[in-house]
């Protein structure tokens, strides 16, 4: 079945019939033409497809279009402003944080996400330990991400990378993240 949607992809607004089965990456790409976020596993295990959705990073190949009508999306391709690359998109570069690049659009976007997300306070993902009773409130204390290499590789962990360039990402986020 068809339905219309809408979506705000990179700061444009978009009017498109989609099939209700149409995945938001698949509308993104297929029939938006914007191919940033990468197609690799289609089942929400490699993260190649990440894009911010309504600010918080989501996997594109698991969210069906008609649920996101009205949504915001930003995909990699959106992060550069007025012709400046992100900072995070810089610092890749400087770093050298990449070998075949399929990967780096996703890992660009879910970096950024996660510098954001730390700097706001979301419980530590290495040290965190789930509070002992239900009225117990987690420790919601911002995380210091530039000096904490496990976290990032521990919040980084649902973006693979086949070529394994891990080890130049680490400092390339570190440095936005200072
Ligand atoms: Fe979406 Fe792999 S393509 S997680």
């Amino acid at each position: 079945m068809d339905t219309e949607i809408t979506l705000r992809v990179d700061g444009a607004d978009h009017r498109l019939t989609v099939d209700t089965r149409t995945t938001l990456l698949d509308a993104l790409r297929e029939r938006l033409g914007n191919t940033s976020p990468k197609k690799g596993c289609d089942h929400g295990q490699c993260g190649a497809c990440t894009v911010l959705l309504d600010g918080r990073r989501a996997n594109s190949c698991l969210a069906l279009a008609v649920a996101h009508d009205g949504a915001d999306v930003v995909t990699a391709a959106g992060l550069a402003t007025d012709g400046e690359l992100h900072p995070m998109q810089r610092s890749f570069i400087e770093h050298d944080a990449f070998q075949c690049g399929y990967c780096t659009p996703g890992q660009i976007v879910s970096a950024v996400a996660m510098v954001e997300e730390a700097a706001t306070g979301w419980p530590s993902a290495v040290t965190f330990t789930p509070p002992a009773g239900p009225d117990a409130a987690p420790d919601l204390g911002p995380v210091d991400l530039a000096a904490q290499p496990d976290e990032i590789r521990e919040r980084m962990s649902g973006n693979l990378c086949r070529c394994a360039a891990y080890a130049n990402m680490i400092p390339a986020i570190q440095e936005v993240a200072r």
